[in-house]
């Protein structure tokens, strides 16, 4: 059976490492995959469910789409779209909140961080950001959904909300969509403090490297990060209740695509000192590339444009074609 892989990114701030790792590497090595069909938006409607800053939100946009194509996303093999520009996202968002529960949405854990202690005065779209998010995965049927592990409770969700549409109207209509979690950084955590998500949210930029990092800031921020008294164990169990040991390991075996047991043969008793020079020589060495394209292709929005344009026609032409079918479906007039 032929894939269908469909994935996101909110234009909210820089990409950084966890998204990388977690997430757009997977997405490049699923381009290549026979049989698969790819495409990968830029969730606009989502940045807005937080404050934003208005002038800032179509380059933002811009710059995740360049870093999708630095990162190694070839416009030629896979979509590239924003979703607000294909406006069946909003309409399909709307038939799927009748049907999704606010008890469920209550326990959303995402919702919950993002709305703080304060959860009476978040917005509603806040609350029903999971719903478009389900709107964005079953209007193009996506089989397959590359995510980081905090995407998990989402896309339970839009399966859910799949089955409960395909229930209801007693038809084969939405594709339950599978996660794809994958690779060994499926949760890379915060340099300065190992039992949090790296996050682009976190107030602190030592927490995390940015796509956008230079190669000296990176190197900074490996420096710094968050390690302990003991020095690098002979095996992984060594790791355990070690936070900021286990997530260095764990970036170093997720760049270098080796285990973590690899990485830490002939390494026992090496002070982290030296370790981190070898991180950041690793962390440089991968991305450096990655930040020169991008600042090339953003030198010249133009192209990024066109590349957005032609991907939004393409999402268009299936996006339509599923809500007008689920329109018919759910008894609308025409
Ligand atoms: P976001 O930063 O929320 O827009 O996430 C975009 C993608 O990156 C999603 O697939 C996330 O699951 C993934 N992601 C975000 N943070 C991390 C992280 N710390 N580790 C691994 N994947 C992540
Ligand atoms: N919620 C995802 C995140 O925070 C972004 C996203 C929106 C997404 N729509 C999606 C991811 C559809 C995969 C598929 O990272």
């Amino acid at each position: 059976m032929s894939k269908r892989i469909l994935s996101c990114m909110q234009p909210t701030s820089h990409l950084h490492l966890g998204n990388y790792l977690g997430a757009l590497r997977n997405w490049v090595n699923l381009q290549d995959e026979p049989g698969s069909e790819c495409l990968y938006g830029v969730v606009d409607l989502h940045a807005i469910t937080q404050p934003y800053e208005r002038d800032g939100l179509a380059q933002a946009t811009r710059e995740i789409a360049a870093a999708y194509i630095a990162g190694g996303i070839d416009p030629a093999k896979s979509a590239i779209f924003v979703q607000s520009a294909v406006p069946a996202h909003s309409e399909l968002m709307w038939l799927l909140a009748t049907m999704a529960q606010m008890g469920k949405l209550e326990r959303m854990t995402q919702f919950k961080d993002k709305a703080g202690k304060n959860a009476e005065r978040a917005g509603l779209g806040l609350f029903s950001y999971p719903v478009l998010m389900a709107a964005d995965i079953l209007l193009y049927k996506a089989t397959h959904v590359p995510v980081g592990d905090d995407q998990k409770q989402h896309l339970e969700l839009s399966r859910e909300l799949a089955s409960t549409f395909n229930t209801r109207f007693g038809v084969e209509h939405f594709v339950q969509p599978e996660p794809y979690i994958m690779g060994l950084a499926t949760r890379v955590m915060s340099l300065a403090d190992g039992t949090k998500k790296m996050s682009k949210s976190d107030p602190s930029e030592k927490s995390r490297i940015n796509l956008t990092d230079d190669a000296d800031t990176i190197r900074k921020k490996i420096k710094k990060a968050q390690t302990d008294a003991e020095p690098l164990p002979a095996n992984v169990e060594g790791l355990e209740g070690r936070a900021g040991a286990d997530n260095l390991v764990t970036i170093y075996a997720a760049l270098a695509a080796v285990s973590k047991a690899d990485v830490l043969k002939g390494r026992e008793g090496q002070g982290w000192g030296d370790f981190k020079t070898e991180l950041a020589d690793l962390a440089v060495a991968h991305l450096e590339p990655i930040t020169s394209r991008m600042r090339e292709l953003l030198a010249d929005p133009a192209q990024i444009d066109a590349v957005l344009r032609a991907g939004n026609e393409k999402a268009n032409a299936i996006a339509e074609k599923t809500l007008s079918e689920t329109r018919d479906i759910m008894g609308f007039w025409g």
